[in-house]
């Protein structure tokens, strides 16, 4: 009886899911249609509601660390360099000011991250799409037939080929993702280079191993949430990226998990957020943290970000590349910690799994 039971909730579940999936109208599709309460498909596990529910003080910040003057003075140089190895080590997430870009670059990609979304339904439809080998991709929750509970928000993804041949990108914000990537691919240069040297290697390491090669910019638009203590914009997880630079707008929301524990990230006004994703946590055998982190869903919204993921040598005209711990900092007593493996390896354990599972790299532990 039971059995019988749980098989037809698992059996509608699908049904909903796939009904919701086809009006390829997003999470904003359920809001304009008035929606007051969030369907069962969003609802999240009891055990996301409760695991982990209290919050450091809200006063509580990630460290800021500010590039003013970096290239003027070598001591000013190091002492960055120290502040960037402390921040990645003890909390795998900082913020940068005064990064060299424009306020007005970062308010006008999330203008055109807004115009994208709400755009005729019509002419978003035609983005919309669950095929990895696309370019440029619209959806709702890219894990929705794995995920236990989907989130409450949408997305568009675009990878590097589609930025570099922008008549790919969506014509109502390719000028913004055009620029704002330019930016943010310099910026991703330069914290290579200071998270070499963190880790005591030589400025280019990080980047002859490739890992600034390949990017992909995510824009997410969380919609306001009629009942957002049921659901939640992300699920927790840790990055499957090299380093991913986050855009947010001035809503909140982004939370970090430390000592069991939930800290806001507070958004600064012209400020971008880093964090060391699972590829950097690998390759620095735990030198630096890949930590997890959320995001709650809200009744004030729309809510949006933009994640730029670099992601390492995974283009399609290029040999996939192996990574595991760098050589340098491996030493009798330092022993390797994970076992080298393909970035496609673990893209395929990441795209199978929701995204509310533990950290990929747990499979390359040895
Ligand atoms: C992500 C992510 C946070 C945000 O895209 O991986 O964590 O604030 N985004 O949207
Ligand atoms: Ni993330």
């Amino acid at each position: 009886m039971d059995i019988k039971l749980v098989g037809r909730g698992e059996y509608d579940r699908a049904t909903e899911i796939k009904a919701f999936d086809d009006t390829k109208a997003g999470v904003k599709g359920l809001v304009d249609v008035g929606t007051v309460n969030v369907p069962k498909i969003f609802i999240r596990p009891p055990n996301e509601q409760t695991q982990f529910a209290t919050c450091h003080p809200p006063n509580m910040q990630i460290p800021v660390i500010d590039l003013h003057g970096i290239d003027d003075s070598d001591d000013l140089r190091k002492q960055i360099v120290d502040e960037v190895r402390i921040a990645s080590k003890t909390w795998g997430f900082f913020q940068v000011v005064n990064h060299g870009v424009p306020v007005s670059v970062l308010e006008d990609m999330i203008h055109g991250v807004i115009k994208l979304n709400e755009q005729d339904l019509d002419a978003k439809k035609v983005w919309y799409s669950r095929d990895r080998a696309k370019t440029v991709r619209f959806n709702s929750n890219y894990d929705l037939y794995h995920a236990r509970a989907a989130n409450w928000r949408d997305t568009l993804s675009c990878t590097r080929p589609a930025v570099d041949d922008p008549k790919q990108l969506p014509s109502v914000c390719r000028d913004e993702t055009i620029e704002y990537t330019k930016h943010v691919i310099n910026l991703g240069d330069q914290l290579f280079g200071l998270l070499s040297e963190a880790l005591g290697l030589k400025l280019d390491h990080l980047k002859e191993m490739g890992c600034a090669k390949n990017y992909t910019c995510v824009c997410h638009y969380y919609p306001a949430c009629p009942e957002p203590e049921l659901t939640m914009g992300s699920s927790k997880h840790s990055d499957p990226s090299f380093l991913t630079i986050l855009l947010q707008d001035q809503i909140g929301g982004l939370q970090i998990l430390r000592d069991n524990q939930w800290v806001n990230v507070n958004p600064i006004s012209g400020g971008l957020v880093v964090n060391i994703g699972d590829f950097l946590q690998v390759m620095s055998n735990d030198k630096f943290q890949s930590v997890q982190h959320r995001v709650l869903a809200n009744r004030i919204g729309p809510r949006v970000s933009i994640a730029c993921f670099f992601i390492g040598q995974t283009r399609t005209d290029q040999p996939d590349k192996s990574y595991g711990p760098i050589k340098e900092l491996i030493s009798k007593d330092n022993p390797p910690l994970y076992r080298d493996f393909l970035i496609s390896e673990y893209h395929g354990k990441f795209v199978s799994q929701g995204l509310d599972e533990k950290p990929a790299f747990h499979h390359f532990k040895l």
